[in-house]
């Protein structure tokens, strides 16, 4: 295909990940005692070339001399770096293809080992730029072609000079020897890649900074097999989110700005509107004012369980999609409800507190092993259930209530009503859900029906709990002991004070909404929530989506798909398929599912469509959002 401008191509740590002769100090010293100083000795040799201090050939002369390696080692380098070529060039094997006659790739690496990886994408022999060694008989290195200019200081320039191109020249790479050539003006621009290895010297003198091949393409409008370029889609975390869902994220390709506390409602306000992916944890409040301002928000991923921070209702109405980890944390929350058990039915807070304070009591009155306690759990959702499995298998009988039908685990015994639990369990533990209408869920009347001295325990939602009556009732005696770890109002920092009925009550543990705070579990979070964002990103499948219905996608070949979503209105589906219809275009697969507020329809076509298509679907009435995969 004509193109009537030329783009020259550096290789090393931008065709293939790597420096090629880093590979090949791994491949002649593998069994060199002395391998590792070598590879010092060169690393200083490197930097006496860049600082100018010797000649970039006598730099050249003086690695291959250390390395002295051999035909047979090099055609082994050339096979190592096929398997080493940079991602965002292998998604763009037909873009090489397809303008062959246009590209260059230029280094100061040698043909041996560089034109079997770069032929494979399709590009022309002739149109490789670099250095040839000589042999001698038994194919040890006996030097290089001096006549070359890219042996030399400037080499690429001069290389370049040579050609003399007649068009406009871009030039892509990593190095200074690549910004060279623009600035000795035989290049109009020079994108500094950032795929591999990024260089602040580099970066500050480049026209455009380009982190994968996929955004120089979008730029010059060369697209061939990713819409959009995943560094275009800016990524904002707050709340300190662990450092692996960064470290993902960012091998995504997104761009992502991480911060570690929670921004307030103006500033996020400010902040949302570049952003495509939000990332918070439970302080960040997503309004109704911030998603207005969202306009490019394509989804939240809400690094905890709870969704009560963001406004779910604006959200999906803005076809904004909402992730969070609803089981990252539930082995912290069940074994933290195991440990108080113990802890409550032994009474250890209060003899631990009257040791600190000199009494020794020793006495085993009200002191209970949990073995062949009953166990009632209300909610038997990811929390109650593994809760359920864990207590029996440290002898406990568990008895639970939950408002749906739940397949009961192990040898649990599901009761009809939470009456029924109530009247039985030795030790409460509540693992419902913190819907409105659970709110006092537990109040003097569901304390009556307990047994006098039960263990209470609450490490699910605030509200859901009468905090006078269960204060009343631990004064009793009725409650033997307690544990809490949620409040109706929680202090929202560490530096206000917590006020509560509950504090300095007998028997009682207090704990800060530390249930499911571990580092296993943040880790397990941060390793969830960017998978779910990614999916949906990248094949738009929605499967525990909070807000939108839920679509597990096959991954998709050969194919483009069309991502709509719109307003739960009749007849969408309909227009949708008459206009792909009317344009001759063959559906290959589609999936609808909806949500009382919104519809979501995924629609696979055949690679070719233009762009009426994509228009006349973006205009049809109610669509809230409309994007194309591949
Ligand atoms: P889930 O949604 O998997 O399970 C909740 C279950 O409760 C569901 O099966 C639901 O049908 C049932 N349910 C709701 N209302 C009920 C009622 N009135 N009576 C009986 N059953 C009812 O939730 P998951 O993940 O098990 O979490 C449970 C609770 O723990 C939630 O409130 C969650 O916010 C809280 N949580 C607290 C943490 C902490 O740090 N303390 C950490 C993680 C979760």
């Amino acid at each position: 295909m004509k193109l009537n401008k030329y783009i020259v191509i550096d290789f090393d740590s931008t065709f293939t990940k790597v420096e090629a002769f880093d590979i090949l100090a791994e491949i002649t010293l593998k069994d060199h005692p002395e391998a590792e100083e070598v590879k010092h000795k060169i690393h200083e040799i490197t930097n006496l070339a860049m600082s100018g201090s010797i000649s970039f050939r006598e730099s050249l002369e003086r690695r291959v001399a250390l390395l002295s390696p051999n035909k047979t080692q090099l055609l082994q380098l050339a096979e190592k770096l096929k398997s080493k070529v940079s991602e965002s060039f292998k998604r763009n094997r037909d873009f090489f293809k397809k303008y062959a006659d246009n590209i260059y790739v230029i280094s100061n690496g040698f043909h041996i080992f560089i034109d079997p990886v770069v032929t494979e994408f399709g590009i022309k022999p002739e149109n490789i730029l670099a250095n040839r060694f000589h042999f001698d008989e038994q194919g040890n290195v006996t030097g290089f072609d001096k006549d070359n200019p890219l042996s030399a200081n400037n080499g690429k320039s001069e290389q370049l000079k040579r050609l003399n191109l007649p068009g406009d020249v871009y030039v892509i790479g990593d190095g200074y020897t690549d910004y060279e050539i623009k600035h000795a003006g035989l290049a109009n621009k020079f994108y500094a890649f950032t795929e591999n290895v990024e260089r602040e010297n580099i970066m500050d003198k480049a026209d455009h900074i380009t982190p994968s091949l996929d955004e120089f393409l979008y730029l010059n409008k060369l697209n061939t097999v990713v819409s959009y370029p995943k560094n275009r889609i800016n990524v904002l975390l707050l709340e300190n989110v662990h450092p692996v869902a960064i470290e993902l994220l960012k091998a995504e390709g997104f761009t992502v700005e991480a911060h570690t506390a929670a921004l307030t409602e103006d500033e996020l306000c400010q902040k949302i509107k570049n952003v495509s992916v939000l990332g918070i944890r439970s302080k960040t409040q997503v309004t109704e004012k911030v998603l207005q301002h969202a306009n490019r928000l394509m989804a939240i991923g809400a690094f905890c369980i709870g969704t009560n921070q963001i406004d779910l209702k604006t959200a999906t109405k803005k076809g904004i999609a909402v992730f969070n980890a609803p089981f990252s944390n539930t082995r912290s929350v069940v074994e933290l409800a195991i440990a108080e058990m113990i802890m409550l039915l032994r009474n250890i807070f209060d003899k631990s507190a009257k040791m600190h304070s000199g009494k020794w009591d020793k006495s085993a009155s009200g002191s209970f092993e949990i073995r062949g306690k009953k166990l009632g759990i209300i909610g038997y959702g990811n929390i109650g259930t593994q809760l359920s499995v864990l207590a029996e298998s440290i002898g406990m009988k568990v008895y639970y209530y939950d408002v749906e039908e739940k397949l009961s685990l192990g040898n649990a015994t599901r009761c009809k009503s939470m009456k029924e639990v109530l009247e039985q369990a030795d030790v409460v533990s509540l693992h419902v859900d913190g819907r409105k209408s659970n709110t006092n869920l537990i109040g003097h009347k569901e304390f009556n029906l307990m047994k006098p001295g039960v263990v209470f325990i609450n490490l699910s939602r605030g509200h859901i709990v009468d905090i006078q009556a269960l204060k009343e009732n631990i004064q009793s005696g009725k409650v033997a002991g307690c544990a809490v770890d949620v409040f109706p109002y929680e202090p929202v920092s560490n530096q206000e004070e917590f006020v509560s009925e509950l504090r300095g009550l007998s028997n009682t543990i207090l704990t800060p909404h530390i249930g499911g705070s571990t580092v296993e579990a943040q880790e397990n979070i941060g390793n969830y929530v960017p998978g779910k964002i990614m999916d949906y990103i990248n094949t738009g499948s929605t499967s525990n989506s909070v807000n939108f219905p839920n679509l597990v996608l096959p991954t998709l070949e050969n194919a483009h798909r069309l991502i709509h979503i719109h307003n739960n209105v009749p007849g969408i589906l309909a227009q949708i398929n008459q206009i792909l219809a009317d344009h001759n275009i063959n559906i290959a697969g589609q999936y609808l599912k909806t949500t009382e507020a919104i519809g979501y329809v995924i629609t696979d076509i055949d690679k070719e469509y233009n762009k009426e298509v994509i228009k006349a679907l973006r205009s049809i009435e109610h669509t809230i959002k409309f994007r194309v995969l591949y």
